[in-house]
């Protein structure tokens, strides 16, 4: 995997993002397993909760194309302080995961956190709780 890239598609796609209310840009991209990377900036509403975060639009993306598994994430938030998924995201998230789903948190294309999905989402509920 090649993390640099990852940050730099997550930074370019955070400046699209649409922030009027928070001015909080927001971008991340996907890795798929077939090596295909989607990105996504957030995309706020008027009507606050209709907003999608970053992760969610790369993962919506990539998912309505057709691709399933994601192997990491990369999310781009402030540029000085670490950004992590918000819960939300982390749900969606592990519902495409890859077994060792990685998560990268980057400030710039130097600084950066690489995660294990589980590690930010302990104890979490999954379609094997619905069997
Ligand atoms: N936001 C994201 O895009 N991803 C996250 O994981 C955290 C929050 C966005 C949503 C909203 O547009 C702004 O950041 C402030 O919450």
């Amino acid at each position: 995997m090649d993390i640099q890239l990852m940050i730099k598609k997550a930074l370019e796609a955070r400046e699209f993002a649409y922030v009027p209310y928070s001015k909080f840009k927001v971008g991340a991209s996907v890795l798929m397993e077939d090596k295909t990377i989607y990105t996504g900036c957030n995309v706020e509403n008027a009507s606050y909760g209709a907003t999608n975060c970053a992760e969610r639009t790369a993962v919506f993306k990539a998912i309505s194309e057709g691709k399933r598994c994601i192997h990491a994430i990369c999310v781009v938030g402030s540029l000085t302080n670490f950004t992590y998924p918000c819960g939300i995201c982390r749900q969606v998230i592990l519902e495409f995961a890859s077994d060792n789903c990685k998560v990268i948190i980057g400030k710039n294309l130097n600084d950066y956190i690489v995660k294990d999905l589980g590690e930010i989402i302990p104890g979490a509920f999954t379609k094997e709780n619905l069997e």
